[in-house]
């Protein structure tokens, strides 16, 4: 028999337990091949998703770790394991908001080798082009465009062999498991993943004005305007990476027997199409932005869609099985913010997604919020160290693009870059970052068992960013006058590690460090004891 606090605290030990072991289990890729061999690595301890090493595996956890000799070793110890918890010893997932599941998919050499496909297999096989829309900025020269994206070749693969590798991915299921709309689901990201990417590649693309950006239910949603008329050809400078990207910056001239508008005569962002040669698979609508507005930039994980990356099992499903699902209300809150705020606002959505998973974001994006620019991680960027610095690489490329525009950064909480990232951002660039608004995922999802950092935040004018728990929250702000903050919500932000669980909410309970340690080893040793 227990006492009601005794419960509370064996219950408080399980989840901070499944912390631990999340935390204390080796990722089976924790050597992370250096970029520039990236390619021909065969990394299939990820694609294989063999559930001895999960982190949900406790008896695994116990055998690694002497749990008790922690304990015994005393506060400090596990005091620093909680430090730890911020470094680089946490699963990559939880540090770039990216499920382990989403991480090391194969490329180019690797997919060939699994499948047991050659060139000649492959000659046949028409080239398709991931074109990932793009942004420009209004420079004397005239517009330049960051054309950026991925050129590979789809291999035939049966559909028996999809399903065994899909089966790979999905963890505690399988495909013949999920009703039949899942399957198609599965398969289609199964076969996203499984592309031979081709190096050395020209790519050129034909521009002309788009007349629909894909905002669903606002015509013209997103601010955005069409140029009149015209086209141009545009020859991509150089050739594909050796993971088949490419990523640069294009002048473009006037269009041919039409007028685009210069970035410094309109206030209103312009789209045009990008077709892409040779191929139907590379269409993307470009935005043209003038050199002053707001852009809004926004993750997409937990904070667009349900994904629960936190919580694996449904993480999973939510990305490779069910449709893909806005969360809540939040799209009205972004056709608001589309019609209301001024001609030059410009939406960028920006997540470290990998780039083979990029055509399902785009696809829900542009049926549910305004249309907009878009970034996901490049194939250079897959190792796990990389993946740490994608999230700061691709943000400080924008913020140079529009030195004198303003930011607003979207988020929740549950991905430890972001709340690196967003705040440092604030202060290198105190006169851009207009708003900082997070959705505080474990006030709303008790399913959140992992702890935040708000340390980046000291310093920063408390009226400058929000935590917030419902889209609601963000009702009402006037953003475009720097209204950031809606003074209903109450804040509590204290400057360090933040936990639900633990119930530190911020400056109503502020633990001092050894306080937390016993707190800690309390919840352990009741976790430890409810085995
Ligand atoms: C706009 O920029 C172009 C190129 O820099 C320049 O030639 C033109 O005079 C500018 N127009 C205005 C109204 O400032
Ligand atoms: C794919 O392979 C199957 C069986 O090997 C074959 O029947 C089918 O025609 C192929 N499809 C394409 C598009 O090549
Ligand atoms: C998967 O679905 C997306 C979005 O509907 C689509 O654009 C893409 O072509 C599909 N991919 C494959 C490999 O079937
Ligand atoms: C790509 O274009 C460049 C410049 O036109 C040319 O030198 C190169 O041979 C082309 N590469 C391929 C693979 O066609
Ligand atoms: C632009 O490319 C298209 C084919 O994509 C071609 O028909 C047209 O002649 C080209 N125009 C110019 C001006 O080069
Ligand atoms: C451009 O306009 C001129 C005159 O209006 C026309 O003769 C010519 O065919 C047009 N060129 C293209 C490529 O549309
Ligand atoms: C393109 O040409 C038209 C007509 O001459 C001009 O009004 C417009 O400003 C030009 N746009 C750019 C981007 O140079
Ligand atoms: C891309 O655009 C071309 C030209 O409008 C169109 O024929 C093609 O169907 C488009 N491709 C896709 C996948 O929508
Ligand atoms: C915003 O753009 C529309 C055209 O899309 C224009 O009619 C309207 O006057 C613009 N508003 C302002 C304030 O410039
Ligand atoms: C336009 O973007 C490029 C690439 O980020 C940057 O180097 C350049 O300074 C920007 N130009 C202006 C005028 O902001
Ligand atoms: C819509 O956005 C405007 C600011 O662009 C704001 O003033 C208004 O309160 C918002 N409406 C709702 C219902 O959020
Ligand atoms: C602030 O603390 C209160 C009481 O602890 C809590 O109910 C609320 O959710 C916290 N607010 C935020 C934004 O986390």
């Amino acid at each position: 028999m227990y006492g009601a606090a005794a419960q509370r605290l064996l219950l408080l030990g399980s989840a901070m337990l499944a912390i631990v072991d999340a935390i204390a289990i080796p990722d089976p890729t924790a050597a992370p091949a250096p970029v520039e061999v990236r390619a021909p690595i065969i990394t299939p301890a990820a694609v294989q998703f063999d559930g001895k090493y999960s982190y949900l595996n406790k008896r695994n956890y116990m055998e690694k770790r002497n749990l008790i000799s922690d304990i015994a070793s005393g506060a400090d110890n596990v005091l620093h394991s909680l430090g730890s918890i911020l470094g680089t010893d946490l699963p990559s997932y939880v540090i770039s908001g990216i499920p382990n599941y989403f991480q090391d998919f194969p490329t180019g050499d690797a997919v060939k080798s699994s499948l047991g496909i050659n060139d000649d297999d492959l000659k046949a096989t028409p080239t398709q082009v991931l074109n990932i829309p793009p942004y420009a900025n209004w420079t004397d020269q005239g517009w330049n465009v960051r054309f950026h994206g991925n050129v590979y070749k789809l291999p035939n693969i049966s559909q028996s062999k999809i399903d065994d590798l899909a089966n790979k991915f999905l963890f505690g299921t399988s495909i013949d498991k999920l009703p039949a709309e899942q399957q198609e689901n599965a398969r289609n990201l199964t076969r996203s993943i499984f592309v031979v990417q081709q190096a050395n590649q020209n790519v050129s693309f034909r521009l002309a004005p788009a007349p629909l950006q894909g905002a669903d239910g606002e015509p013209g949603g997103g601010n955005s305007v069409t140029p009149p008329s015209g086209y141009e050809n545009v020859t991509f400078p150089f050739e594909t990476t050796v993971e088949g990207d490419y990523d640069a910056f294009v002048q473009i001239k006037n269009f041919t027997n039409g007028t685009l508008l210069k970035g410094n005569e309109t206030n209103n962002v312009q789209r045009i199409n990008v077709y892409t040669d040779g191929t139907d698979t590379g269409n993307a609508t470009a935005f043209l932005v003038p050199s002053t507005g707001i852009t809004f930039i926004s993750d997409i994980d937990d904070i667009l869609r349900v994904t629960k990356i936190y919580d694996p099992k449904e993480g999973l499903l939510n990305s490779f099985a069910r449709d893909f699902t806005p969360w809540m209300n939040m799209p009205d809150i972004y056709a608001n913010w589309s019609r209301t705020l001024p001609n030059d606002t410009h939406f960028h959505y920006l997540t470290t997604t990998p780039e083979q998973a990029t055509r399902n974001y785009m696809d829900f994006i542009y049926k549910t919020y305004p249309g907009g620019s878009f970034d996901t991680r490049p194939l250079n960027f897959s190792d796990v160290s990389a993946t740490l610095a994608i999230r700061d690489f691709l943000l400080r490329k924008i913020f140079a693009t529009f030195p004198t525009r303003k930011f607003v950064l979207i988020a929740d909480t549950s991905n430890s870059d972001v709340m690196k990232d967003y705040p440092q951002l604030a202060h290198d660039f105190p006169n851009q970052v207009q708003c900082i608004f997070l959705r505080n995922t474990s006030s709303t999802d008790p399913s959140d068992k992992f702890p935040y950092d708000t340390s980046g935040f000291e310093g920063l004018n408390n009226k400058s960013y929000m935590f917030f728990h419902v889209p609601d929250d963000l009702m009402g702000l006037d953003i475009a006058s720097g209204q950031c903050l809606n003074q209903s919500i109450m804040q509590n932000v204290t400057f360090g590690i933040q936990d639900e669980v633990l119930g530190i909410h911020g400056a109503g309970v502020r633990l001092g460090a050894s306080t937390l340690g016993s707190l800690i080893i309390a919840v352990l040793v009741a976790g430890f004891v409810a085995l």
